[in-house]
Parts: structure tokens; sequence; C-alpha cells
């Protein structure tokens, strides 16, 4: 086969399998030709054509976005959120037209919950592609766009016009959707909260090659700037048109007359239907099909007059709730979670609800017995509104006196609604959350060490608290579902090669509550040192730029705690290191190594103003006195640090010797 034909035939299978849904070839056979072209295109890359299906991936990852003017405006829908509004929208075109809304000639749309997407065709090629933006400018994702295999990258017509823009929505079908959040569980990586955000995440990547793997699709709904395009009279006509092109099409399309029962009716069945999608739809758009009557009837600031976009509304349903169950988190939160008598609500059975905390548990006046009523939105997990009918035999929601995972005592944090855990890195059900935690890419990145198997290997009880990390054996691993004795020694070297990180990244694997990727960064680069950090005082740690009493106070208490202590010990002891935290220019400023301390109340000089001077001398500057103090700055009525130097033996300075040795004289 000559090269132009195999782009033909491959082009062809494509569009049978991305735009059918009708595949026509083995795969193997799908493979060879593919294989065969790229060689064809590696020995001689003058036949290399822009339509080639070699193309999708071939473009290089982007490091800014451009902008792109809409010539033509991208505009927006208005919302109706009831049958009554929608056929009221229609009611007026009809009157702008002087019609009677039965006469008009509606086309209805699912209304695919995804992103916006302009597609321009120049001479049937596609020359580039742009985000919506704000209707006026978007961004140029050409790079990402080009790798969705439903968006032609040449138009199916020996005659395409001279300019097509082609104007749709690019959405995750669930089923994609799905495994890409399943590929993030096993990878330790972010979680996707719904498809449309996916999408939209999945376009604005900056590597085509990820976009690649993802499974985006394009539908076109419309058209933007056109030059030398047929003349359509119907909506419809376009649509049509367009699939003729090579594009999909958007399923369960209706074509009816504007009566209000054919509204009604038209909704029923989509409400339906919606289940049964392959993708996400969150409404139904309703246009007057007649092109001329659209322009007729023009716009209004940001949308057309001639279309509406019918939302489905949240989904509610009433239940009872049959006992509240408390979670434990990795921060050893205590989050209650409603049980439920099962109950059908958007698609789906529902047995469980989030409640969040103690505090909205008050606010709904929630007891055990009541039928309470829930909402599902979109994708996300249900959650109570309210009560609808107290119980028969209700009984109040009371937190657990002790952790429902490990026993250890439950403490309210003060000020705040959440309930903890006292123990930390030894309660079971903080662990393989806090073994995820420690595990994952952003900490000691051990990438062999996914979620999957942690939760195995936390269910065999081979792994309880992070150390245990550092002694799992090739047999522990080997035997487990979905592991050969190969994938076990990666998992094991992934283990010893993240053995060598650096201090701050280990402090925020650890995950004491509140002290996030830079809380720990700032710790320390403060302190330089784990025992610094361990040993550290409340006052000691709120000297840190931008720690703030909260996170001071959890740091010094899970240093308290014994059995944390242990488990650092054990896993310093299996190796874990980083290199030391000396800084170049301060190592040779004339206070390098010194810890002064200032107390008292300073008479020149602000207490900000003598620790930034101190610091740029190379000083550290601590909140207290101990030992390891150098030097004790005392202003007047110094108090009981000065008089702990006195006691250890430690130089004292008056603000005066202070300012005479630092600051020189004016004049
Ligand atoms: S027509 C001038 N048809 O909904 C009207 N939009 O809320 C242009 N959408 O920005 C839009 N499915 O991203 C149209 N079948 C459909 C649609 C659809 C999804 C999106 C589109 C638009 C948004 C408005």
């Amino acid at each position: 086969m000559n090269y132009q034909d195999l782009v033909t035939q491959i082009t062809q299978w494509d569009h049978d399998y991305y735009v059918l849904d009708q595949p026509t070839v083995a795969d193997a056979e799908y493979d060879l030709a593919f294989r065969t072209l790229l060689d064809l295109e590696a020995e001689h890359p003058e036949l290399i054509t822009p339509e080639s299906p070699s193309q999708r991936v071939g473009a290089k990852a982007i490091d800014d976005y451009v902008k792109i003017e809409h010539r033509v405006k991208m505009l927006s829908l208005a919302n109706a959120f009831s049958l009554d509004e929608t056929y009221a929208f229609f009611e007026k075109a009809a009157k702008d037209l002087t019609l009677s809304a039965d006469s008009l000639k509606i086309y209805s749309e699912p209304k695919l919950d995804g992103l916006a997407i302009s597609l321009h065709y120049d001479h049937g090629l596609l020359s580039y592609a742009a985000t919506r933006g704000d209707g006026l400018v978007g961004e140029d994702v050409t790079h990402t766009i080009k790798t969705i295999k439903s968006v032609p990258l040449k138009l199916a017509t020996v005659h395409p016009p001279e300019t097509l823009e082609v104007r749709g929505e690019v959405f995750m079908p669930k089923q994609a959707f799905e495994k890409l959040n399943q590929q993030a569980l096993q990878n330790n990586t972010k979680l996707f909260v719904n498809p449309r955000n996916a999408a939209a995440g999945t376009v604005r990547q900056m590597n085509p090659k990820i976009a690649a793997e993802r499974d985006l699709q394009f539908i076109p709904y419309g058209l933007g700037e056109t030059l030398g395009a047929p003349a359509f009279t119907q909506h419809s006509e376009i649509l049509a048109f367009l699939h003729s092109l090579g594009f999909r099409k958007n399923p369960h399309c209706y074509a009816f007359l504007g009566s209000y029962e054919a509204f009604v009716s038209n909704y029923e069945l989509m409400e339906q239907t919606r289940a049964l999608l392959p993708m996400q739809i969150d409404g139904i758009v309703y246009k007057v099909d007649d092109l001329a009557q659209q322009s007729s009837l023009g716009f209004i600031a940001r949308s057309p007059k001639w279309a509406v976009a019918r939302k489905f509304p949240a989904e509610n349903s009433v239940t009872e709730l049959l006992s509240v169950d408390f979670q434990v988190g990795r921060t050893g939160v205590l989050t209650p979670v409603a049980r439920l008598a099962p109950v059908f609500v958007g698609g789906v059975t529902v047995s469980n609800a989030t409640l969040h905390n103690m505090d909205e548990i008050e606010r709904l006046g929630l007891q055990i017995g009541d039928m309470i009523e829930i909402q599902r939105a979109g994708d996300v997990i249900p959650k109570v509104v309210q009560v609808v009918e107290h119980g028969a035999h209700r009984t109040p929601i009371v937190v657990p006196e002790h952790c429902p995972a490990c026993n250890a005592l439950v403490k309210q944090t003060e000020g705040q609604a959440a309930f903890r855990c006292t123990a930390d890195l030894s309660c079971g059900a903080q662990g393989a959350e806090r073994i995820r935690h420690y595990a994952s890419r952003k900490f000691m990145n051990i990438a062999n060490l996914g979620t999957k198997l942690i939760e195995l290997l936390y269910s065999t009880g081979r792994l309880k608290t992070i150390a245990d990390i550092y002694s799992l054996s090739l047999e522990d691993i080997s035997g487990l579902e979905g592991q050969g004795e190969k994938s076990a020694e990666n998992v094991l070297a992934s283990i010893t090669a993240s053995k060598h990180t650096k201090l701050g990244t280990f402090l925020g694997a650890l995950g004491i509550h509140e002290v996030g990727e830079e809380g720990a960064k700032s710790i320390a680069q403060y302190f330089k040192t784990l025992d610094a950090i361990m040993a550290a005082s409340l006052e000691d740690l709120m000297q840190v730029p931008d720690i703030g009493p909260v996170m001071a106070k959890n740091v010094v208490e899970f240093f308290q705690n014994a059995e944390n202590k242990a488990i650092i010990a054990a896993i310093l002891a299996a190796g874990v290191t980083w290199p030391a935290i000396a800084d170049q220019a301060i190592d040779s400023l004339p206070l390098a190594g010194q810890t002064w301390v200032l107390t008292g109340t300073l008479q020149q000089l602000t207490r900000s103003e003598a620790k930034a001077l101190l610091e740029s001398l190379g000083a550290k500057v601590a909140g207290s006195v101990s030992k390891k103090t150098s030097v004790v700055v005392a202003g007047v009525k110094a108090g009981s640090k000065l008089a702990t130097a006195q006691e250890l033996g430690i130089k004292v300075m008056d603000e005066a010797e202070f300012l005479a040795e630092f600051v020189s004289a004016p004049g």
C-alpha cells in the first residue's frame, strides 16, 4: 500500500471506531498498519502530511498558552430551571416573530457536560483549536485537541469551505472518567471530581502525550466563522453536514413543534435516557431550528434569544437515617458518615451521605431514626439537606470517646468543630492513609508503592506504620494480587531509591496535622536539622516565617508522642537520609552558627528590626533560652529569660552594647 492509501485507510478505521462507534478492523491489523506508517514516515519524512494519523500526538509540549481572538463571539446560553421557564422562553421568541409557539420548529440536543471548543479548518485542514475563554478571547489548545480521535484532522470532503469554524463540546465519557480515576488511585495522584473537570484539565495539559492517553471526545453543536460554506436554512442541516464531514453526532436529538406538551414529553424522555448515555449530560439545549428565525431573534448580552439550556435539577430524595459511623482520616479527624436506608436518587442507589462534622449535625438538628432529605448534584457524594420528619424512636448522635480504629482517646480540637484521635503514626485507621500520604509523589515519592498495594499490604497486616515500609521483603509483595516477582523487585527498588530525600520533604511526609508541603519546608529551612525540630518549643516554632500557633502546637505535640518518636527512629535506622541544610552564604557571616535570644523591651529598635539585623549577620534568633543559646540581648523589664541566661552562664548584652557592636553610630 502506498503512503497516501495507508493514511486514508487508518483515517477511515479511526472514523469507524471513534465517530461511528463501529470498529471495522482487528486490533492487530490496525497496529501493523500504524507501525508501517510510522516506519515509512521515519524513512521518508518528506512524505508526512498534516492529516496523517501520526500527527495527532506529534506536537511538542507547550510552555505557555497563546491567546486566540474569536472573530465571531462565542456565546453562552440562558438557563431555564423548569418546564414553565423553558416554555415561556419560546413563547417570548414566538411573540417576537409574531408566531404562535406551537408553530416553532424546536430542535433539542443533550447538553453535554464538558467544555466549549472552537476548531478552525482552513481549506479542510485543522489549523488550530481554542477554548472559549471569555467568549472574545480564548486559549490555543491545538496540541491537546489534535489528540482527540473524533476531531478530524482533515474534513471528509473533496470541496471543503475556505474557512470553517466548528464549535462543540469536548467531554470525557463516563467510562473513561472511571478509568482515569482508577489509575489516579493506583498511582497515588489526585482524583478528578467529575468528568467535566477531568476534560478541562486534560485539554489544558501542557503535554499532549498525557492528553493522548485519556479518552476525550468531541461533538459539534454549531458553526462560528465560515467562508464558502453551503447556504443552510435549518440548524439541523448544519449538524447533518458536520456529521458528513467526519464529526460525531450528538445522540438523542429531536425535532418537534414547540407546544407545551411536546416540551413535557421531550423532557420526560431525556430524564429517562440520561442515565443510559455513555457521557454525562447536565440538561437539554432547545434551539429554534430555522436559521432565518434565529437571525431575526438575535441576542441579548451574552446569549441568543433562540436557544435555552434546560438544566437538570440536583436530585433529592427522602430516606431514613439508620446510623452514623465515624471514619478516621489520615490526620486523625473523625468524620461522621450517614448510613441510609438505600434510596434511588440521580440514577443510582445511595446508602451513604456525608455529614462533614458535628456542627453540621447540630445545625441540621439530626438524630438517628429521622427521615431526612438528601441531595445528589452531578457526580458528587450525596449530602444531607434537612430533617423532614423526626423518627418515632430517635436517638442522639454522639462522638465516640475512643477512636473506632485504635481505641486511643478522642479529643476535640480547641476552637474547631473537628474531633481527632489522639494517636498519630500508630493509629490503624490513619495508617493506610498516612502511608499513602508518606509514599505519595509530593513527599517520599515511592513510585511503585501505590494506593492499591498499600491497602493490600495494610489489610494483610504487613504494613502497619510508615516504618514497616522499610522492612518489606520480596515475599511480602510478590504473592499479592497483581504482583509478580519483577514488580515486587520494582517496589523494593523504589523504596531504596526514595531513601535519599530532603528534610523538608520528610517532615511533610509525616503528615503532621495542618503542616503541608510549604509549612514543612519553612520549618526545615529554619531549624536545619531534625533534632532541632524535634526539640523546638512552641515559641521557637512561632519564629518560623508563616508558622502560626496552631501549626506550632501540632508540631510540638507530634514530637512529644513517644510512639511517633519510635517510628521516626526506626525510619532513620532503615537509612532514610537527607543532605545537611547548609547555607554557604550564611556560613561565612560573622554570627554564623550562633543562636541569639531577644528579651525585654528594646528602645531604639523594634523586636523585628533587631531580629532582622541578627539574621542578616547569620545568627538564628530563638524564642527561648537554652544551653545552646549564644547571647541574650536584654532590653528593659527583661524577665525569666534573662534569669535563665544568668543561671546558665550565658553571655548577656543590653541594648546599648548591642547597638554599639552592630550598628554604626550616626554622623
Ligand atoms: S449551543 C450560542 N448546544 O453549554 C449557543 N451548547 O451553557 C452555543 N453545550 O457554552 C451553545 N451541549 O459549551 C450548545 N448541544 C449543545 C451543548 C452546548 C453543551 C455547552 C456549551 C455552551 C454551554 C452553555
